[in-house]
């Protein structure tokens, strides 16, 4: 197979110019997006959805020539493949049937029912088919934490506030969840890597929200749990961990998480992060409010990270996801720039 640009990273070398692609690359921004978007009936639709999915999955690749395609899906797949019931409000964001409860929880799958994420597994196979050959094709699922931040509000809520009191008020239930959720990440990741995806990224959107020793418990173990699950089964398989507002964390993510690349968020200071790029090959950090901004700032944004994380592995991306709102034109001027093209 050809070497995707993204594969010399993985290895800890650098390319002359740093392979990119962006979280939420496929989404409302494109023109394209929101015209396939109103096909389907409801965004999870969409995401069921192999030949809609797989279009999604293509369309910022056909219009940036990104290193990378990610599957398009959502983090709360898994919880749906639990037997949580999910849905997404319109212009609000996700819904859940609470998991906050002993009986809540004991309703739940015991294991991640992977004929009902059937449809992923095709959309992956059919973008794998069509892919150029140096374009590197990433799966992803949600961390733990994250998901059940989700689970347990019903929602995305202020600080995750619901599920951090869950965690103080009743470990053991908290602790069953996460638990529950690191085989289902094991399996979904599996199966994802036997369909065909190259890599995958493991989203902790909220990491940033939790004391250290928080921290340590429900993000950190769990992690390396994951990686380690994967890892038996799919050796040569890279893993991007993305711990968002770990902060000093990262540090323990590059030494002793089995984690093949650190995902930088939008916060992580570009002198901290060339050390940890000593380490572990780094991937990030461009403010999404830099790229909507557009102009000198956008320049200014990614030259500092060309400069100072350039020479070393790097994937350059965004420290969190595109914004709706994102110009086109302002992709262009950051890929362009990226490639010195
Ligand atoms: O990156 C990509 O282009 C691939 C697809 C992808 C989506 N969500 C599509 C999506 C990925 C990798 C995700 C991950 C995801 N989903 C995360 C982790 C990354 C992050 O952003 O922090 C989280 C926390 C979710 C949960 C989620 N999904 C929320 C909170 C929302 C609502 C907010 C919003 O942006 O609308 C979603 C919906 C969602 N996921 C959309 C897309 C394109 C928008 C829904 C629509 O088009 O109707």
């Amino acid at each position: 197979m050809d070497e995707t640009a993204l594969q010399r990273v993985f290895r800890g070398e650098s390319n002359a110019r740093p392979p990119i692609w962006l979280m939420r690359q496929a989404g409302r921004y494109l023109p394209e997006y929101r015209a396939l978007r109103a096909k389907a009936a409801s965004f999870l639709d969409l995401c069921y959805d192999p030949e809609l999915a797989a279009e999604a999955t293509l369309q910022p690749i056909r219009r940036f020539g990104f290193d990378a395609a990610i599957l398009f899906s959502d983090i709360l797949v898994a919880p749906d493949a639990l037997g949580a019931k999910v849905w997404f409000e319109d212009g609000e964001g996700p819904r859940l049937a609470p998991i906050a409860t002993a009986e809540a929880f004991a309703a739940l799958r015991r294991e991640i029912d992977l004929a009902r994420l059937a449809p992923i597994f095709e959309t992956i196979r059919r973008v794998k088919a069509v892919l150029p050959r140096e374009i590197a094709l990433l799966g992803f699922c949600g961390a733990p934490w994250t998901v059940a931040s989700y689970m347990v509000a019903g929602r995305g809520a202020p600080d995750q506030a619901p599920a951090r009191l869950l965690a103080y008020r009743d470990p053991s239930l908290f602790r069953a969840l996460i638990e529950r959720l690191v085989q289902a990440s094991i399996r979904y990741l599996c199966a994802q890597i036997e369909a065909g995806v190259d890599a995958v990224q493991i989203f902790d959107s909220w990491a940033g929200v939790l004391p250290s020793a928080e921290f340590r418990k429900w993000c950190f173990a769990p992690l390396n749990d994951i990686v380690a699950g994967v890892k038996a089964r799919w050796p040569q398989t890279p893993i991007i961990a993305f711990p968002r507002g770990a902060n000093q964390h990262l540090d323990e993510v590059a030494r002793s998480s089995g984690a093949d690349v650190v995902g930088l968020d939008t916060s992580v200071d570009l002198g901290f992060a060339a050390g940890l790029q000593r380490l572990k090959p780094v991937q990030g950090n461009l403010d999404p409010l830099a790229l909507l901004a557009g102009g000198a700032a956008l320049d200014r944004g990614t030259d500092d990270i060309l400069d100072r994380l350039g020479g070393g592995p790097l994937i350059f991306n965004l420290g969190h996801g595109v914004l709706p709102q994102t110009p086109i034109a302002h992709v262009e001027q950051l890929v362009r720039r990226v490639r010195r093209s």
